[in-house]
């Protein structure tokens, strides 16, 4: 504990995205110590076997007073230096942690736009990388966390063609997940994204809700499409609570027009299950899904079980896995940010067919962020986890 406050007083708060500090003593005794208490205290998310989880009351947001569904916008001229972020300068658990109120505002390049962040979303991703799981394609230490945005567009870069100040924004500010994401990122008051990594929000959801979608709905959508998924066929989702899974579930029926479409949960969850449009809920600690008779003609796996998955998918029907060991034919892939996906799903948010859902123990309050990554890192979450608001 001692090791881990000498090293995060190593850094220089106003200067932690200079050059300067960028070189951090990342072979230093105290970071290693600190690694090793991360490695000692990390939760992984191995799945629950017949272990009933508590029932929660589910919320899906579909008009939500959470967070104001538009702001004032500020001028460029108003802009400070430095602002509010969380930030770690070394891997590790929840503990590395720290929140910062001299962070400098990114830069904004020419195809970015300046942010000021109204609503942040966690993702399991950041917890895993927060742990040193990517270090080797991981950007420089240290690190303002955070993939997924919505906020309010203050400045623009000169080759930003779309977008203009005062614009309500929404995306997942990494076009790839784990190759070189940005150090700045959302659990910030201001971050600077390309404008082809967002889309307006959609009107009727607020920015708690819109903060929630992009990575989530990215990699449903996307793993929709590299199964091959279409029209008339029958999908199983595995961990069709989860932030993934909720949206796969509502694509699956609503933007690709499944047969049928089935999912798995705890027993807490199966009523959020049928709320999203399951026509079969599975709940994984009565049942195993591979036993039941029926097989589908796609599997999306979102809890890690792909050796099991296989069972229940049709021959030569298709098993898309987020996470863990790949059986054929099963096979893993990596989220890309792509703003025109989200532009193309904005009619199906803006007409209510697909709704987010945002996990009734939030949104956590900015100053909550370590509650919220320890919750994360639990692997209960019900939708999304958000931040808001931020200062
Ligand atoms: N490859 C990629 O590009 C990519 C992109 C996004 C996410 N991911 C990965 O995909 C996984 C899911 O992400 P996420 O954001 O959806 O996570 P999440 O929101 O944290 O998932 C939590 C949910 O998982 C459910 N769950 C846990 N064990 C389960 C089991 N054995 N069977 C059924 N459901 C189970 C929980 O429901 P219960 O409480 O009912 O168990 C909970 O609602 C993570 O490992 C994440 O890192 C990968």
């Amino acid at each position: 504990m001692e090791a881990l406050v000498t090293t995060t007083n190593q850094l220089k708060p106003t200067h932690l995205f200079s050059k300067r500090t960028l070189q951090q003593p990342s072979s230093s005794l105290s970071l290693l110590s600190t690694l090793r208490e991360g490695r000692r205290r990390r939760r992984t998310c191995t799945p629950v076997w017949r272990i009933p989880s508590p029932s929660l009351p589910l919320r899906i947001y579909a008009n939500s007073q959470a967070a104001p569904a538009s702001m004032e916008t500020s001028s460029s001229s108003s802009i400070p230096s430095e602002m509010k972020a969380w930030v770690y300068g070394e891997y590790g658990g929840v503990d590395v942690l720290k929140l910062d109120s001299k962070v400098s505002v990114p830069e904004v390049k020419e195809d970015q736009v300046l942010i000021k962040v109204v609503a942040a979303a966690l993702n399991p991703v950041d917890a895993k990388r927060m742990q040193g799981k990517f270090k080797a394609t991981d950007s420089p230490l240290p690190t303002v966390p955070g993939y997924d945005v919505a906020g309010v567009v203050i400045k623009v870069g000169s080759q930003v063609k779309g977008l203009k100040e005062g614009d309500e924004v929404y995306g997942n500010i990494n076009e790839k997940a784990l190759e070189g994401p940005k150090q700045s990122g959302s659990f910030a008051e201001y971050t600077a994204v390309e404008e082809k990594l967002l889309a307006l929000k959609p009107k009727n959801l607020d920015f708690t809700q819109a903060a929630g979608l992009p990575l989530a709905i990215e990699t449903a959508y996307e793993g929709l499409e590299k199964s091959g998924f279409s029209a008339g066929k029958s999908i199983l989702v595995l961990g069709g609570a989860g932030g993934v899974g909720s949206l796969a579930i509502q694509l699956a029926k609503h933007v690709f027009g499944a047969s049928r479409v089935a999912a798995t949960s705890s027993t807490g969850k199966l009523e959020l299950l049928k709320s999203l449009g399951v026509d079969l809920a599975i709940d994984y600690t009565k049942e195993n899904f591979e036993d039941l008779p029926e097989k589908f003609d796609a599997v999306f796996d979102a809890v890690g079980q792909c050796d099991r998955a296989v069972k229940a998918v049709k021959e030569g029907g298709s098993v898309v896995v987020l996470t863990g060991a790949t059986t054929p034919p099963g096979f893993r892939f990596v989220v890309t940010s792509n703003g025109s996906i989200l532009k193309k799903l904005n009619p199906f948010l803006e007409s209510g067919k697909v709704k987010p859902v945002v996990d009734p123990k939030g949104p956590f309050p900015f100053i909550q962020a370590v509650e919220a990554f320890s919750y994360v890192e639990s692997c209960r979450a019900t939708g999304k986890v958000v931040i808001y608001p931020i200062p």
